[in-house]
């Protein structure tokens, strides 16, 4: 008997059944889950080659290009996860994970700029420490989606300063810990705390992200935003921002976090004994805005990844 003769334990290669070729191939002990994963993945990632027919150089590009993303990473910078976010995969994992009850508030993206270990800071406290910007008073409530007022909440908030940065990325440019802190509701559920009146920043554009993005006609401007991780002890934690309704931004943001519920009427108060009652000078900009959270459904709460991520 030739070798041809014997029967073969797994299919040949087939350009028509490439996918299934290749399925085939899992050991019958693997995970059942990670083994659904990667024969959806082989699935539609050969049904996109077949689609697209690239050529040997374009396939090498895209090779190129992953390499570059990958050489891009480091401690501070994560390029693939700003792939993640300008291909809107970020927000729809986000979306899968936080589906919540009408009326809830909603989630959006993390983004990178999120560190642990902000100040925590009495109501009416002023988290811009390098004083540049257009002032801001923030003020609202927490509350359970039958309205009632949530006590002791912790809503944490971070911002970039008036140029568009973060603190962590200008470390000996801005004070540490600019524009992040972490407040507690009252009894009656209200918070508030001054700042200033967030504006569009570009996302770190200087790698192989930022060059695809230019490469497909896409700007790399995040809509104007304030950050805000919500938690409260039974409820649901909320990982979200809110939006300036003026910043021209607004539909095209570059990693697609807007949601309309989350748009908040910024006020400009053009007075200055209200302003002085604030610790403000005028003009100043008023932004209500009320957290709804959701009953805690599983133990397991949607920021309970982060803490693994810090930890580790
Ligand atoms: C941010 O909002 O901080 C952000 C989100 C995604 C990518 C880059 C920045
Ligand atoms: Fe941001």
């Amino acid at each position: 008997m030739t070798t041809g003769d014997q029967k073969a334990k797994y299919p040949y290669f087939e350009e028509d059944t490439s996918a299934e070729v290749v399925n085939a191939r899992m050991g019958a002990d693997a995970d059942p889950r990670l083994k659904e994963v990667m024969s959806i993945i082989v699935k539609h990632l050969h049904a996109a080659v077949k689609e697209i027919e690239p050529t040997n150089e374009e396939w090498l590009a895209a090779i190129k290009f992953l390499t570059d993303t990958g050489h891009m990473c480091n401690q501070w910078r994560q390029e693939f996860i700003l792939l993640s976010d300008v291909l809107g995969v970020s927000m729809l994992v986000d979306s899968i994970n936080n589906r919540r009850p009408n009326g809830a508030t909603p989630n959006t993206i993390l983004g990178p700029f999120y560190v642990s270990g902000a100040p925590r800071y009495d109501n009416g406290a002023n988290i811009c420490l390098d004083g540049k910007g257009e002032p801001m008073v923030a003020s609202g409530k927490v509350i359970d989606i039958n309205g009632m007022p949530v006590y002791g909440a912790q809503i944490e908030v971070w911002q970039t300063n008036d140029e568009g940065f973060y603190d962590v990325q200008q470390k000996g440019v801005q004070p540490d810990w600019n524009l992040r802190g972490v407040f507690t509701s009252a009894h009656d559920g209200s918070y508030w705390f001054r700042s200033v009146k967030p504006r569009h920043y570009p996302i770190p554009n200087d790698g192989p992200v930022g060059k695809l993005l230019g490469q497909i006609g896409r700007h790399p401007n995040r809509a104007a935003h304030l950050h805000f991780i919500v938690t409260a002890p039974g409820y649901e934690p909320v990982i979200t921002h809110i939006f300036t309704p003026d910043c021209e931004y607004l539909s095209e943001d570059a990693v697609f976090g807007v949601k309309q519920d989350l748009i908040a009427d910024f006020e400009k108060v053009d007075d200055e004994s209200k302003a002085q009652k604030l610790g403000l000078k005028a003009p100043y900009w008023s932004v209500k805005w009320d957290f709804t959270l959701a009953p805690r459904e599983s133990q397991e709460g949607s920021t309970d990844w982060i803490n693994r991520v810090v930890a580790n």
